[in-house]
């Protein structure tokens, strides 16, 4: 039994993350919450046969706490996306709000359900969520997510698209490190190496590419928003993961953007590797029943992705500080 809620369900990343959520039998609960139109999405949904049960809450009665009450996965979409010129910073003060407030809600109703965080800015709506749960004594380090794996994802269909092979996609893996901005793909450890005298000129505007993907969603969608069908295929894909090692899979490694004190020794063993006290990092994580097993260290990397994770960490160490201040000055 699986019980996953989405915050922000109605919303252009919600509903297909819903839809995908709804088409994974091992959910057996989905509710969906959101400030308008979950009643429709629900019933549209509901009459998918698959085994999960959909209801749709709006914030009157109670709503976000009936459609925690039990949550196994919580999974937040909610907030506003970027427009074109915006940069995921732009976003912080409205997203910083919704939040901090759906996250007070998960604390209250549903402290122990692994939370699972889309809005942006990731790098900071996560610690956030981290600083809320700490307020309410709740906070477990192993259990609190920053979805990634769109850069993931970005890597493996960019990398098999050098290949000229798509068909190589699923099955191309890349570390992808760092934050979301902030973004470093270990090309060098793809478990498909780039084709042999591949230009450092090429390496570059592949890792540009991986790193401003969303750009070129944001511009081609020209004011429309920003990714959600990729988006919502990414959160899904980390969201069957973390189900697949709660049902007791073995060896389940994927990167996410976590609290570096989940893994003690993982933890420091990577701010050693990163050459900064951070506390927090998006690396590979091996999952397990109880979410963060393991946090795994960067491994080999080469001079030009030293010089990547040497840009990325002082920004994140910003991001990082604007959300855990913003929740200093909320008084909760
Ligand atoms: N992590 C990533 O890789 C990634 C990628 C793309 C987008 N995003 C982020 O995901 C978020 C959602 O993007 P979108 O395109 O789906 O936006 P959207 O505007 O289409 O949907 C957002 C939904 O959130 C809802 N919402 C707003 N306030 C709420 C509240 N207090 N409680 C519950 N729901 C609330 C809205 O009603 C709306 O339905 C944005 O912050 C965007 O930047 C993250």
């Amino acid at each position: 039994m699986v019980k996953a809620v989405v915050l922000g369900a109605a919303g252009g990343i919600g509903q297909p993350l819903s839809l995908l959520l709804k088409n994974n039998p091992s959910v057996t609960e989905l509710s969906l919450y959101d400030i308008v139109n979950t009643p429709g999405v629900a019933a549209d949904l509901s009459h998918i046969s698959t085994p999960a049960k959909v209801v749709g809450y709006l914030p009157p009665d109670d709503g976000l706490k009936k459609a925690l009450t039990g949550a196994d996965i919580v999974v937040i979409p909610a907030g506003v996306p970027r427009k074109p010129g915006m940069t995921r910073d732009d976003l912080f003060k409205i997203n910083a709000g919704i939040v901090r407030d759906l996250a007070t809600g998960i604390a209250t109703t549903a402290p122990k359900a692994f939370v699972l965080v889309i809005s942006n800015p990731v790098n900071s709506t996560v610690p956030i969520v981290v600083e809320v749960f700490k307020k309410h004594g709740v906070f477990d380090p192993k259990r609190i997510f920053g979805v990634t794996t769109l850069d993931v994802v970005r890597a493996s269909t960019f990398v098999a698209e050098v290949h000229g092979d798509l068909g190589k996609a699923p099955t191309v893996v890349v570390p992808v490190i760092g934050g979301h901005s902030g973004i470093v793909p270990l090309l060098s450890q793809s478990s498909h190496p780039l084709p042999s005298g591949f230009a450092q000129e090429s390496l570059e505007a592949l890792t540009y590419r991986i790193q401003f993907g969303g750009d070129e969603v944001v511009k081609a969608k020209d004011g429309a928003g920003s990714a959600t069908l990729s988006m919502a295929y990414a959160g899904v894909e980390f969201t069957n993961k973390i189900i697949r090692a709660v049902k007791g899979e073995k060896g389940i490694v994927a990167p996410s953007f976590v609290h570096l004190s989940a893994d003690k020794n993982g933890g420091e063993a990577l701010k050693k590797e990163i050459g900064r006290d951070l506390d927090y990092f998006s690396a590979p994580i091996e999952l397990g029943p109880e979410g963060v097993v393991a946090i795994k260290s960067l491994g080999k990397v080469t001079d030009y992705e030293a010089g990547l994770i040497k840009t990325a960490v002082p920004e994140l160490a910003i991001n990082i500080e604007k959300g855990v201040s913003f929740i200093d000055s909320s008084k909760l």
